[in-house]
């Protein structure tokens, strides 16, 4: 249980660090937007944000590391591995689209993100 932000950041899974990574390196990217080295900033960030992601796929989130041994948790563990799996690939699609510096390819890969972000947290990150 968490009383607020002090109470909160205290109780930051090692799993919601690397989440904040991901999160903050695409949350940059508005910023950058104004930037005379938008594309080559932008692709360090998201460069950034796939290391962070690669740490998140070591690591199983609470919700299923709590689920009690059987074929749900296998199938939970397998379907978040296929989530983390996408969300590593659109990381890299977004990368590549800055080097191309490819305005089309950036939203594409970002609506994917958006989505994969959406399913992965309204199937294990219940409490967001
Ligand atoms: C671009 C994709 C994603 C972004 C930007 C993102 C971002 C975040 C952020 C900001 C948090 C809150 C971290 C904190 O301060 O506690 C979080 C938590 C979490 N996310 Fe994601 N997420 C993404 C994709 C996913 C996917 C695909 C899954 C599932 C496979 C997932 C599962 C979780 C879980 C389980 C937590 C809770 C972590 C904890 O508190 O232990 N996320 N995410």
């Amino acid at each position: 249980m968490s009383f607020g932000p002090v109470a909160q950041a205290e109780d930051e899974s090692p799993l919601g660090e690397q989440m904040d990574e991901m999160s903050g390196a695409l949350k940059s990217l508005r910023r950058l937007k104004r930037d005379p080295e938008r594309w080559a900033k932008s692709a360090a960030a998201i460069e950034k944000g796939a290391q962070a992601c690669i740490k998140v796929m070591t690591m199983v989130p609470k919700e299923i590391a709590d689920l009690p041994a059987g074929p749900a948790k296998a199938k939970a563990l397998a379907d978040s591995r296929r989530l983390m799996g996408l969300t590593l690939a659109g990381f890299a699609e977004l990368e590549l689209a800055f080097l191309a510096e490819d305005e089309e390819k950036v939203e594409t890969a970002l609506d994917k993100l958006k989505e994969l972000k959406g399913e992965g947290h309204e199937k294990y990150n219940k409490d967001e």
